[in-house]
């Protein structure tokens, strides 16, 4: 009677799988890859599930003290070795309106890229000449708000030079320009298509155009070499030939320029694909980047200084070092699989679509709650039906089971703004005020109507027929 109960429950028959040995979860350097210590059940004291509970999943958390003092870092590490320093605000590294709000509270300008962003920083307030305008597209209107404005406009090509003469000459009026140049800091892959080019003349071709324009004024030079640069030599490179080339300029041209714009490019605290130790180690803070900077640049610029003549204005437009540990992403998981090849895998609710990043960083990814449960290497999918929705392609986790939450870290940089509405809702960003227990919501989640609204349907087309009948 037993016997026949116990062989009535067996489960069908299951062809075996064949699992690689896992080596408890040791990552290269022989340490477990998983520890119960790397769980998180709160952020700032707020707890993580009742966040979740509250604004839904997936959802961008925002700390307010996190983003001020990233920017008070950056700016204490320069003004501290340097007399006459400017931080202007990236938009396109997150331009989610009270992001930019906080940084401006703290004096950063704002640095834009495209009318969108240039009227988004006027419409939070932002005089426009606190606003430095880059990049190689910029409209004949927006170019003229900038002028009339007083904004710092860094000319990218000969055909923008073309374009703001006639512009300031329908004004009447000298506009003050800088040019972008590019060129090779000997450690970083020059990003030849911005700017003019110094080595083959081109930039002091579009200096000495400026210099006989009746309508415009050179004050000042940028340059921007790159992202995510982890050696400080090639800072050291950038502002030497930046400040060779001007006082090359201010000698032949008998003028004086005003400010240097550096870019931005410094590294955050995100591990880079490809890149094998972990950030703690690599990315250089901000001390070390000022201090490869600053005494190169007033040393380059010291027969300047001797003739009695300040230091000039030192731009920095760092984007992803002040924004991108300010932000995590909460998301819970929908589901589990074993992959044929015997390998775990977890669709979570957040992909590629809202953590564009996840292409180029190896994100660091953390429980929300003790689990004792064995960690083996994991693939985390995203929820879009699409192949490329891969959020990490190996990270090692513990059993988890569907609606458990995860923490994905650090986000702040270049998602709220390349993220893609694609298949699913965008979700919401929070912000957490620093000083008080308060939680904003900073963006709205997307839903049917913010995501019809730009949708125009012709009147033939409202009933759809057939399907109704
Ligand atoms: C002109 C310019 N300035 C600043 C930035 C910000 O760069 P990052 O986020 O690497 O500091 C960029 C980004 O590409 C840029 O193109």
């Amino acid at each position: 009677m037993n016997a026949r109960i116990i062989k009535n429950k067996r489960r069908p028959w299951e062809a075996p799988t064949l699992r690689p040995v896992q080596l408890t979860g040791l990552n290269k350097f022989g340490k477990r890859t998983h520890h119960s210590h790397d769980d998180q059940e709160c952020i700032e004291g707020r707890s993580i599930d009742a966040l979740l509970e509250e604004f839904g999943s997936p959802l961008f958390v925002t700390s307010e003290q996190r983003l001020r003092s990233n920017q008070q870092s950056l700016m204490q590490a320069f003004a501290s070795r340097y007399p006459n320093v400017i931080h202007g605000w990236s938009y396109k590294t997150n331009y989610t309106s009270a992001i930019c709000a906080i940084l401006h509270q703290e004096g950063s300008w704002a640095e834009v890229v495209s009318a969108f962003e240039y009227e988004k920083a006027r419409s939070l307030g932002v005089p426009g000449n606190r606003i430095i305008f880059n990049g190689p597209h910029k409209s004949t209107s927006i170019l003229q708000r900038a002028i009339r404005e007083g904004a710092r406009i860094h000319v990218d090509h000969f055909d923008e030079l073309e374009q703001l003469e006639r512009i300031a000459a329908q004004q009447g009026i000298i506009a003050r320009v800088a040019i972008r140049l590019n060129f090779d800091t000997g450690y970083t892959e020059p990003w030849s298509r911005f700017g003019f080019n110094l080595e083959n003349q081109e930039a002091l071709d579009a200096a000495v155009r400026i210099h006989r324009s009746q309508h415009l004024k050179l004050c000042g030079l940028h340059s921007h070499i790159g992202t995510f640069i982890l050696d400080v030599r090639a800072y050291q490179a950038q502002v030497r030939i930046l400040a060779n080339f001007m006082l090359e300029l201010e000698r032949t041209l008998d003028l004086e320029l005003d400010y240097l714009d550096i870019g931005g490019g410094f590294a955050s605290r995100n591990a880079l694909q490809g890149i094998y130790l972990p950030p703690e180690q690599v990315v250089p803070d901000f001390d070390q980047y000022a201090e490869a900077i600053c005494p190169t640049l007033i040393e380059t610029l010291g027969s300047r200084t001797s003739e009695g003549r300040p230091l000039p204005q030192l731009v920095l437009e760092s984007g992803r070092a002040v924004v991108d540990d300010a932000q995590s992403l909460l998301t819970r998981v929908v589901a589990n699989k074993n992959l044929p090849d015997g390998r775990r895998a977890l669709i979570i609710d957040a992909g590629v679509n809202v953590l564009f990043t996840g292409f180029w960083y190896n994100h660091k990814v953390q429980l929300t709650r003790p689990n004792q449960g064995y960690p083996e290497e994991t693939v985390l999918y995203g929820p879009l039906c699409m192949n490329i929705d891969v959020v990490r392609h190996s990270v090692s986790l513990p059993p988890l089971k569907s609606g458990d939450s995860l923490l994905i870290t650090p986000v702040g940089a270049y998602n709220n703004t390349q993220w893609m509405q694609f298949i699913e809702y965008r979700p919401a960003v929070v912000l957490l005020h620093a000083g008080s227990e308060e939680v904003s919501v900073i963006r709205r989640a997307e839903n049917l109507q913010s995501m019809s609204q730009h949708d125009e349907l012709p009147v033939q087309l409202h009933d759809v027929g057939p399907l109704c009948a």
